[in-house]
């Protein structure tokens, strides 16, 4: 299920295979790094509700894009996307993220740079 949702709502900017394009839009290969540290699967799903805005570095890259928020989309969607990107792209074998994960986040209202904020520090 999440193949679908990636491509329908993520590909445009991030590509096919998760590559995205220097300078533009940041690949999403990386996000193993982000989720295993402390604060990263929060941050994840964050990212998908809220949107993200500000100057971020990843892979020697910076971007400073807007990212829109996409909270149309069901807690278990933003669970299947994220473990689809995670072990897909990422190659991670974290655990995957559940609803309630999600739906935890979900009540906060976070602007999209205050998402960028708590990015666990990883490059
Ligand atoms: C950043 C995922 C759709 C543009 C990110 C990051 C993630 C992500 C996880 C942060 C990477 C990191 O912190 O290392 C997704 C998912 C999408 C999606 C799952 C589909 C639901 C899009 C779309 C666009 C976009 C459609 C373009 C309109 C960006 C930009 C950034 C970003 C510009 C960097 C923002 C900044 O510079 O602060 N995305 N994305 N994303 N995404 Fe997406």
């Amino acid at each position: 299920p999440g193949a679908k949702l990636y491509s329908a709502n993520c590909q445009s900017c991030h590509q096919a295979t998760g590559q995205g394009i220097p300078g533009a839009f940041p690949p999403l290969t990386h996000l193993d790094k982000v989720v295993q540290a402390k604060g990263g699967r929060e941050y994840l799903i964050r990212v998908v509700l809220y949107g993200l805005q500000g100057s971020l570095t990843v892979e020697g890259k910076t971007y400073n894009g807007v990212m829109p928020p996409f909270r149309q989309l069901k807690d278990q969607e933003v669970a299947d996307l994220l473990n689809h990107i995670l072990t897909t792209f990422a190659k991670s074998k974290a655990k995957p993220i559940s609803a309630e994960e999600v739906k935890a986040q979900r009540a906060r209202a976070l602007s999209p740079q205050e998402v960028l904020k708590s990015r666990p520090p990883v490059k």
